[in-house]
Order: structure tokens, then C-alpha cells, then sequence
């Protein structure tokens, strides 16, 4: 999402200041042109020079400055970012962006102009919280400033409090999530994305579960919110990383998956159901750890579990459904039957006993099948690949259902 956006970013003086050069350079390898406009307090916790080798370009460090890359530089950089970024931004600076008070090249480049501003408010808690600065801040949200909230913890001038700077990855995550949300195809839809495998207790110990890694469904999670859709991760247990800009619900068992689909539902316009669901719960759930007994062995009963898309599939009225069917023989014909019988509108049919595809395999081999018998089989490829053929698919269905 951020390949060639041109990002101004204004550094004022704050000692998380050394934080934001980690920010420009992970915005430059995110694809982004980065120019950086610093006040004189800034300059005082890091030389411009440190900026310049990081971005790539000449900082700009004052009104007057003879070998100004423009003639009219703060006209140039504010007519020439995509989205302006203060970041620390000081009271100081909030307090004049808010009053419109112009008396140096980034307060001035601020003014002038109309790109979207997202402003990072780094400070003590005391001169966070103060009403002057929370004025400052409303009255620029009102104006359609963007305010990324500072984190709470221990802040530098020996306090703990609201103040610091989020880290440079949460600051990415806002800035992909508006450009996401302004340019990504997928900016209208809502949709819900299941994964990794749910668990059934046995005892408080012991649990019946499978494979599943969750990467199909966080790669899916995670390149749909990249294309400016809201993003719902129903998850099972797995050690994945949420995607940024994902909204995660973390289940159990398949009655929560299932409680918890149900309850998105009528909002949702896409389901992708990438979860491996347990099929079979015991039937009774030892209240405490079962002890071993000599040389006896363990029955465990087992009953079936709801099959949630198939329950969705019962339900669906404007939703588009997507299922996986994880195959270990007769790929297509099973994969077909679960297509009709579960109501979809399209089917990704998965060989998981094929070399490079099924779980925990970074990579996956699948065929896409539609109720009109159309079948597309994709080569192997990366699940974000996938993931990204996939959301396409989503997308033209949801069109034409329209
Ligand atoms: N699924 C579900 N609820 C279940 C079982 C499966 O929602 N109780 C969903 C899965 O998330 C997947 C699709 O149904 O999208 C197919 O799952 P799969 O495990 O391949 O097949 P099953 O329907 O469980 O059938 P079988 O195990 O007999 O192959």
C-alpha cells in the first residue's frame, strides 16, 4: 500500500526523537519517499545529517536556508506530500498546528498544506493530559487531523503515564491502514476470515485438536486488511502475530467458533472459513486431570461437532461464502461435494498430503471451485499469493452478486 507515497515527515523535539529515525527508515524499505522537515529543538537530539542518509534526501531545517532544495520550500514540500506525519509531535507544535501560528518552515509547511496530517503527540503525561494540549488535540481531530494516541508506560523524564511515542511498526500500521482505507479496493467490504484449528478439552490437561498452523487464514486476515477492508480473525489457538489493522476474536473450541461467526454475521459481506475445524468433541470433559489406572488405556467418546459453514451456508442472504476443503484423496470430488452441500459460492480445494501446500507449509497448492463448475487451479505459490488471488476472487463474486 505504501509503494511510492511521498511522506513529509516533520520532527520536533522530544527525546523519542531517536525512535522516528527507525520510523523513516522502515517507511523507506515500505516503499515510501520520505523527505524530513526538523525544527531547531529537534536538531538538538539528532543532527539533520542522521536524517538525511536515512531518507535519502536533504533535510529541511529553516525557512532561510540559501541551498534550499526549492525556491519556496515550505510551498514545495507541503504541495508535494501525500500525507504529512509529525512525529514526535511536541505540545508546542500541536498548539500552534491548532491556533494556525506560523513561525518556522515546518509550523509554516503544516499550514500550507492539504494533505492528510497524522500527528504523534510524544510528551510528559502531565503536559499530555493538560487541558490546553487535549484542547489543542479535539479541536484538530474536529478539523480532520489525524491523532495516532501515545502509549502509556515509563517515559523518560522519570514518570509513567500516557506520552510515548508508539513504537515505529504501530505508526506504520496507521499510515497503511489510511491510504488502505482511502485507496484499497477492498475499502467497502467487511469481511470475515476464520483460521487455525480449534481444540476440544478432554481434561483441564489434555485436549483433542490437528495440524492446523493458521498461516492460510492470517496470510488471507492480513492481505485483505492491506486492501482497506475491515478485518475480522476469528482465531483458534496458534502463536502467529495478528496482522496489523486485523480486529481478532481468539477462540477455543468449535461452539465458540461457531458463536462467534454467528454473531458477526449479518454485518459481514465476505466469509473465508480457512479455519481446520474440529469435526469430533468428547462427549464428557473430565473435571480434573484423568489419572492413569495400571495398565488401562483411555476411551474417549466422541460426538459430532456443529459444522459451522455449513450452518452459515443455511443462513446466507447477501454474504459471499468461501470455504477450504482439506483433501487427502479424490481433491476434486470431495472438494465439490462440500461445495454444494455447504452452499458456497466458492470452494479452495487443498491437497494437504502434496509436497509445498497444506499446514505449516509457507507455501500451498489449491484449485478454486465455483458452483458453476468452473475450476482454476493456481500453481505453487506463497499463501500470501494465494491470499491475494483468493481476496480477488472475493471481490468480483461480491461485485457480481451485487
Ligand atoms: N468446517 C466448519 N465446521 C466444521 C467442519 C468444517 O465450518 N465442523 C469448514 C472448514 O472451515 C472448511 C470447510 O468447512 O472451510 C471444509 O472443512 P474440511 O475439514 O475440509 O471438511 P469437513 O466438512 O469437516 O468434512 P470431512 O472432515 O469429512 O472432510
Amino acid at each position: 500500500m505504501l509503494q511510492g507515497k511521498k511522506i513529509v515527515l516533520g520532527v520536533t523535539g522530544g527525546i523519542a526523537v531517536y525512535k522516528v529515525v527507525d520510523l523513516a527508515s522502515r517507511l523507506r524499505k515500505a516503499g515510501c519517499e520520505v523527505k524530513v522537515i526538523m525544527t531547531a529543538h529537534a536538531q538538538e537530539f539528532v543532527a539533520p545529517l542522521t536524517f538525511k542518509e536515512i531518507s535519502g534526501n536533504k533535510v529541511a531545517v529553516s525557512m532561510w536556508d540559501a541551498n534550499a532544495e526549492y525556491n519556496v520550500e515550505h510551498i514545495a514540500l507541503a504541495n508535494w506530500a501525500d500525507m504529512f506525519l509529525v512525529a514526535p509531535a511536541t505540545a508546542n507544535i500541536l498548539a500552534k498546528l491548532s491556533w494556525g501560528i506560523a513561525d518556522d518552515l515546518l509550523s509554516t509547511a503544516l499550514l500550507a498544506t492539504t494533505a492528510p496530517v497524522l500527528v504523534c503527540p510524544a510528551m510528559n503525561s502531565n503536559m499530555y493530559l493538560a487541558p490546553a494540549t487535549q484542547e489543542n488535540l479535539k479541536r484538530l481531530k474536529e478539523r480532520g487531523v489525524l491523532v495516532l494516541p501515545p502509549a502509556v508506560g515509563q517515559l523518560a523524564c522519570g514518570t509513567s503515564g500516557p506520552g510515548r511515542l508508539p513504537e515505529p511498526p504501530q505508526i506504520v500500521a496507521a499510515i497503511e491502514a489510511f491510504f488502505a482505507k482511502k485507496d484499497g479496493d477492498l475499502r467497502a467490504l467487511k469481511i470475515l476470515v476464520t483460521a487455525g484449528g480449534t481444540r476440544e478439552p478432554i481434561d483441564p490437561v489434555r485436549f483433542v485438536g490437528n495440524r492446523s498452523s493458521g498461516k492460510m487464514g492470517y496470510a488471507i486476515a492480513q492481505v485483505a486488511a492491506q486492501r482497506g477492508a475491515d478485518v475480522l480473525l476469528i482465531t483458534g489457538p496458534c502463536a502467529l502475530p495478528v496482522p496489523a489493522n486485523v480486529q481478532v476474536q481468539r477462540v477455543e473450541t468449535t461452539q465458540e467458533m461457531l458463536t462467534a461467526c454467528l454473531s458477526a454475521y449479518p454485518k459481514t459481506d465476505v466469509v473465508i472459513k480457512a479455519a481446520a475445524v474440529a469435526d469430533f468433541k468428547p462427549r464428557e470433559v473430565a473435571p480434573q486431570k484423568i489419572k492413569k489406572k495400571g495398565d488401562e488405556g483411555l476411551t474417549v467418546v466422541m460426538d459430532k461437532n456443529p459444522d459451522i459453514l455449513a450452518e452459515l451456508g443455511r443462513r446466507k442472504e447477501r454474504q459471499i461464502l468461501i470455504g477450504f476443503a482439506a483433501e487427502t484423496q479424490d481433491l476434486l470430488a470431495n472438494a465439490r461435494e462440500k461445495l454444494t452441500k455447504k452452499n458456497l459460492d466458492l470452494i479452495v480445494a487443498n491437497d494437504v498430503t502434496a509436497a509445498g501446500a497444506g499446514f505449516n507449509s509457507d507455501t500451498n497448492i489449491v484449485k478454486f471451485l465455483y458452483p458453476d463448475g468452473r475450476v482454476e487451479s493456481l500453481e505453487k505459490m506463497a499463501k500470501q499469493e494465494v491470499a491475494r488471488r483468493l481476496l480477488d476472487a472475493a471481490l468480483i463474486l461480491k461485485q457480481n452478486k451485487c
